[in-house]
């Protein structure tokens, strides 16, 4: 079959890279892509978000499949545009509709959703200027440190955590004025939950679910986590401390009644799930839903994903799940990040990378990287994942770290400690 895959990160690149692996594709079309895509597929250049470009492309190409990387276009509403137009009836479509995508399009949507249903999350208040009294009152309560979130999609900026009262109470305001355009009008003040944070990955044909395994990722830029949070600097799967016990609740608890209050709603989901969870004493705790795979996660989940992928996104996008049997590798797989100096501030593009032809027994997933002449160049912060396996953690980071060091350019950076502290 014909597909198309719409994102340009290490996340597209890995689903690339799965999906040239299945007998059942015929040729597979990334919009826009990078260089690491146009090394396997074929990079269309379409936006993500121009629906248009997007339904006529599949159109004029017979593309069978679709499968959406990022979250914009998810709750943009892709899906039911794509539905909308009469040229399209048979096309496979991997990835929720405008409603399921709310789940992530909007916090207070997704914790009405898991209060509903008695989903483990942090206790919360939703405030807008019309209640902010209360939503002062209802911060006053709280212990320090005090999380506000933007309700809408906000390119993962949109979360404060604040120590102070005072100062938590100004910037509610602030983000109730715009401080976050439109995506702040409404803000979801929570209870801090004090753990660590582990996701784990799932996919739904809106009757039933796979869990695709679990991962850490790290979101500061600095070893030791600090220092600004980045798109994720690395990534680690499956998670040692998500032992069985601990699983069976994330399913049991977790996992499960999302996927049957979808149903019982209405909503005819079918994609992925992100669940980031908090294991708080050995409790998950429902932090966030997002509608997409994570990056860097998918450049490890992927790889440890034994069966057809394509024969899993059929399954999805048709209602078949139930047929399918997922295997996956029991070995760890690890993700080194190298990211622009700078990053996640300003930073330099264009710069040549050299080295990804000696990288041995890992794999190279281009992230913010184009093709210029006949060079590889940096194209945004983050610009490739070095992903490898180990029978333990410590062996497939040793692997990692080594092929890391193969790769060279400009200001190149990234975190020594990816893993470390699950040693
Ligand atoms: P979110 O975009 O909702 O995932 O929030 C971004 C980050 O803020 C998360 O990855 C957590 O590190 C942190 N965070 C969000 N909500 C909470 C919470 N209720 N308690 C503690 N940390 C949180
Ligand atoms: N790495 C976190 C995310 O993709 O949201």
């Amino acid at each position: 079959m014909k597909v198309l895959l719409l994102g340009s990160g290490g996340r597209e690149h890995a689903l690339a890279w799965k999906m040239v692996q299945s007998p059942k594709l015929e040729k597979l079309y990334v919009a826009p892509g990078n260089a690491g895509t146009a090394e396997i597929a074929e990079n269309v250049a379409i936006a993500v978000n121009d629906f248009q470009a997007i339904a006529d492309f599949i159109a004029e190409n017979g593309i069978r499949m679709l499968v959406v990387g990022p979250e914009d276009p998810l709750v943009g509403g892709i899906r039911d545009f794509l539905q909308a137009d009469g040229r399209l009836g048979g096309l496979l479509i991997v990835g929720p509709g405008k409603e399921g995508a709310l789940l992530e399009g909007s916090k207070d949507f997704a914790k009405q959703f898991m209060q509903r249903y008695h989903i483990p999350t942090a206790g919360y208040m939703t405030v807008t200027r019309e209640n902010l009294a209360e939503g002062m009152q209802f911060l006053a309560t709280l212990k320090p440190p005090y999380v506000l979130k933007a309700d809408g999609l906000a390119a993962g900026k949109g979360v404060l955590i604040i120590d102070d009262l005072g100062e938590a109470q100004s910037e509610l305001e602030q983000m109730l004025d715009g401080k976050f355009g439109k995506a702040s009008a409404r803000v979801v003040i929570e209870e801090f939950l004090k753990g660590i944070e582990i996701s784990v990955f799932a996919v739904t044909d809106g009757k039933g679910y796979k869990i695709l395994g679990s991962a850490k990722d790290y979101k500061r830029v600095g070893e030791g986590d600090t220092g600004l949070n980045t798109g994720g600097m690395g990534a680690v799967s499956p998670v040692p401390f998500a032992d069985e016990a601990f699983n069976r609740k994330v399913e049991e608890r977790i996992v499960c009644p999302t996927v049957e209050g979808l149903k019982k709603e209405g909503i005819d989901y079918r994609g992925f799930i992100f669940f980031g969870l908090m294991n708080v004493g050995g409790e998950p705790f429902v932090i966030e839903y997002n509608v997409r795979m994570g990056d860097p996660e998918t450049e490890v989940v992927m790889p440890r994903l034994k069966s057809d992928v394509l024969e899993l996104f059929e399954a999805v996008a048709s209602g078949h799940l139930e047929q399918v049997d997922l295997e996956l590798d029991k070995r760890f797989c690890t993700t080194v990040m190298l990211v622009a100096g700078g990053y996640p501030g300003s930073y330099e593009k264009g710069n040549a990378i050299t080295g990804i032809g000696r990288v041995k027994d890992a794999i190279v997933f281009h992230a913010g990287t184009k093709r210029q002449d006949s060079q590889v160049v940096t194209n945004g912060g983050r610009v490739i994942a070095v992903s490898a396996f180990g029978d333990t953690l410590c062996e497939a980071l040793k692997q990692s770290y080594s092929q890391v060091a193969e790769l060279d350019f400009k200001d190149k950076n990234y975190r020594r400690d990816i893993g470390q502290d699950l040693l």
